[in-house]
């Protein structure tokens, strides 16, 4: 499900996606592509606000998309692009997904499930963050 070429047509889709940002404060257009089991891509991209903290990352955007609009599938990878090469402190930290997102992919995608980044290369979730937060229920 996640070989070569089903990940570079999901990192084709979050390239794609960034044209369907909403970032007239940051300038900063990411795109972003989750791939679901039953084979279906379902892109996102970041929607800023006025009032800068409502922002949602492109990521968050195409993981609620894919949670809300095909519940009983599961997420088994995600690509993110960005134009980092626009902005001249350009590096690779810029183009890495923001912490808040890393958890939200831990709620949603296995340890192992790749995630490809534009300019960077693949990582496993895990690697991306190890300690995650988990809501484990203490007993009476
Ligand atoms: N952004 C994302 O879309 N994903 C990330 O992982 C980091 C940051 C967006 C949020 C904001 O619209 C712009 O990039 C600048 O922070």
């Amino acid at each position: 499900m996640t070989d070569v070429s089903a990940i570079r047509r999901l990192a084709d889709a979050a390239r794609a996606a960034r044209a369907g940002a909403h970032a007239p404060y940051s300038k900063f257009q990411v795109g972003a592509a989750v791939l679901l089991d039953n084979g279906v891509i379902v892109p996102g991209a970041n929607v800023e606000n006025a009032s800068y903290g409502l922002t949602c990352c492109a990521e968050r955007v195409a993981m609620f998309a894919a949670r809300t609009q095909y519940s009983r599938a599961s997420m088994v990878a995600l690509a993110v692009s960005c134009g980092a090469d626009d902005f001249v402190h350009a590096g690779n930290h810029t183009r890495m997904p923001c912490g808040a997102c890393r958890q939200v992919m831990v709620e949603f995608m296995a340890p192992d499930a790749p995630i490809w980044i534009d300019g960077v290369g693949t990582h496993k979730l895990s690697d991306l963050l190890p300690t995650p937060f988990k809501l484990t229920r203490m007993l009476p």
